[in-house]
């Protein structure tokens, strides 16, 4: 069975547009889990735009379900994951100026960096994730550290959906979901995932985890957040091709 991880960042987001208390990110942490979802992200980045330290302490403490703690390889941020002991991190690439994460970790550069890391947190048992572009370079490097799961980046197939770029993008997610799992990593997908790619996506059956954030926030302003996270759900779990 396919695993639904629910990104609430955009919950946060909308929240820091007013610096107010609502809408209530936690909240939705356990709407998304009455709803269905397998499990919860959130990205707690460095200069906290959306999602807080609080949040993350909140939704570990209160919601039981698998906890994804998104992060960047920074030393303030692997204490904060150190603490916080979620189920799992993903670590992605960081940047100020981004509007949001665009592209995968480069880790066969910094190898001996992503090892430790990676021991760092297996020492208290929480799982590790990188978020990488489709590519066996990174992905065997990945294997290198000892991790256990890869994300593969979808934004750029996103992007190029239905256009005639789509088919060669959808093969290097395809080729390297396939080779991940033939040297047993879990893989999962991630980045600009909606109601009509995902159907794609699903395709690639080594691909058994989605993490998805944006498309579902969206529809929830107008179906709310149960409908749009069970809506997503029917996909992810009962789509015949
Ligand atoms: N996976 C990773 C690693 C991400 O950085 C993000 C965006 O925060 C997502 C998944 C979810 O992407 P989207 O919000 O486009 O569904």
């Amino acid at each position: 069975m396919k695993i639904l991880n629910i990104n609430i960042d955009h919950i946060a987001t909308i929240r820091e547009a007013r610096k107010g208390i609502e809408p209530e990110p936690l909240l939705a942490a356990q709407v998304a889990v009455l709803a269905g979802a397998d499990g919860i992200v959130a990205h707690l980045r460095e200069d906290r735009r959306h999602i807080n330290d609080r949040d993350v302490k909140l939704i570990r403490e209160l919601v039981d379900t698998r906890f994804v703690f998104e992060m960047a390889a920074n030393e303030e941020i692997i204490k904060i994951a150190l603490d916080l002991i979620p189920d799992l991190v993903t670590i992605v690439p960081e940047k100020r100026e981004e509007l949001t994460t665009e592209g995968g970790l480069d880790l066969a550069a910094n190898i001996e960096k992503y090892k430790k890391l990676t021991d760092k947190m297996h020492e208290k048992n929480i799982l590790v994730s990188y978020f990488i572009e489709p590519d066996k370079k990174q992905i065997d490097a990945v294997k290198e550290t000892g991790a256990d799961i890869i994300e593969i980046h979808t934004g750029t197939f996103a992007n190029h959906f239905k256009t005639e770029k789509m088919i060669n993008e959808f093969d290097k997610l395809r080729i390297a979901a396939e080779y991940g799992a033939s040297i047993g990593l879990h893989i999962a997908a991630g980045h600009g995932l909606n109601y009509n790619n995902t159907k794609k996506i699903l395709e690639i059956d080594a691909i058994s985890e989605f993490s998805i954030g944006h498309s579902i926030i969206s529809r929830a302003a107008f179906t709310g957040l149960e409908k749009a996270v069970r809506d997503m759900i029917d996909i992810i779990k009962f789509y015949k091709r």
